[in-house]
């Protein structure tokens, strides 16, 4: 198969996966309408082109949480994305690495920090923490976090409860009989089932094994996250999280400006603009509608970090352009990885590269600061 795009890397994705992993990846919550809105307002940002500004020599280069990076992208957290590929996380990490780009890693990885900050060299990892009931096993994750050199922790708001996703109870991920139904469906796709069912053994969440022990399988994943996340949480509780952890903190899955506003009063100093990929409230407006408000209010006060709907390096100027100072990508690296491991992950971030290249260059800038609404009509 000829890959030019995420487009082609869904594709090849779909012809890999047994059916529960890419439901899991591609579906979103209820009828999917914020999913396809995440996709669809960011493809409706019109750009503005300009011409004869001298746009030989265009710089992707930005500075993120004090950090030097050469495109203002990092790898977004994907929870079990070590099940798309052999030990996924890993080969993700490589890749972005590789590019001298943040990767992110999951509270519900299969691969733990330290296995892919060993398998990675020390490229900069960020770790993802979800809110779980038992606090002093979240401090300990977070120091599990710091003790393996983690930059920055992402902490993720927006999944007091897992959002009902129709898809998953039909594909096997959960609902009834739904190991057998995995089984069976692994058996209709030998490349997986050799890569990842028997050579990527162990399946278990790796962040949690040493707490959880044989319960960290994969058996009912869903179930352990709809009863081990902490609806109670509020701002207030923050606190603690700001003082145990000193190194960036970055609340993710915020879509309102009076959250974004909260957010920096607790003293974060990124947030994620996101509505989970469409996987949490159906019904939410996308990332590219409420963007544009949110950074109008936190602007100097944080730094904004959006995600949603991004599939192409033209999507991650728009975002640009709406207010963002980067952007994390999701499915995007997620289709890329299950398509070709490590080499689809750094084809993924050569083709978005080439893509922001030929934005940037016709609409007339030449860095990433220059972005801005000015490149929009
Ligand atoms: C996610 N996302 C996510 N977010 C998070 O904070 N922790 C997690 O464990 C996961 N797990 C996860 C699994 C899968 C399969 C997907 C698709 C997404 C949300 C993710 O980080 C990001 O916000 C969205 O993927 C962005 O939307 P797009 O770009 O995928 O449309």
């Amino acid at each position: 198969m000829i890959i030019a795009s995420t487009h082609d890397f869904r594709a090849a994705a779909k012809a890999r996966l047994p059916r529960f992993l890419f439901d899991y990846a591609d579906g979103g919550a209820y009828a999917e309408a914020t999913l396809a809105a995440n996709v669809n307002d960011l493809a409706g940002i019109a750009l503005r082109q300009r011409v004869l500004r001298d746009v030989s020599a265009i710089d992707l280069s930005t500075t993120l949480f004090g950090a030097k990076r050469p495109l203002p992208i990092a790898l977004g957290p994907i929870g079990i994305g070590g099940m798309f590929r052999r030990r996924g996380e890993t080969q993700a990490a490589r890749a972005a690495h590789a590019r001298g780009i943040p990767f992110t890693l999951s509270t519900v990885g299969i691969c733990s920090m330290n296995e892919v900050r060993g398998a990675s060299k020390d490229g900069p990892t960020w770790f993802q923490l979800y809110v779980i009931r038992d606090r002093a096993f979240m401090r300990d994750l977070i120091d599990t976090a710091k003790a393996a050199g983690a930059e920055a922790l992402v902490f993720t708001v927006d999944m007091p409860v897992p959002g009902a996703r129709y898809r998953d109870a039909h594909s096997g991920m959960s609902g009834p009989r739904a190991p057998l139904r995995r089984v069976l469906q692994a058996i209709g796709k030998p490349g997986w089932a050799w890569d990842v069912g028997i050579r990527g053994r162990p399946h278990r969440l790796g962040n949690l094994e040493p707490v959880l022990g044989a319960a960290s399988g994969l058996n009912d994943y869903m179930g352990w996250l709809g009863s081990n996340f902490d609806p109670s949480i509020a701002w207030k509780d923050l606190d603690w999280i700001r003082a145990a952890w000193d190194g960036p903190l970055i609340i993710k899955g915020i879509l309102d400006p009076d959250d974004a506003r909260a957010a920096a009063d607790i003293g974060a100093d990124g947030i994620v603009v996101s509505n989970h990929g469409g996987r949490q409230l159906d019904g939410v407006l996308s990332s590219t509608r409420v963007l544009p408000a949110i950074a109008e209010v936190v602007r100097g006060r944080l730094t904004v970090l959006a995600d949603s709907g991004i599939r192409s390096g033209l999507d991650v100027v728009r975002m640009l352009a709406l207010g963002a100072d980067g952007v994390l990508l999701g499915r995007a690296w997620l289709y890329a990885l299950a398509a070709n491991g490590e080499a689809g992950v750094s084809l993924l971030l050569d083709l978005i590269e080439k893509e922001m290249r030929v934005a940037m260059a016709l609409t007339g800038v030449r860095s990433i600061a220059e972005i801005d609404r000015s490149i929009l009509v």
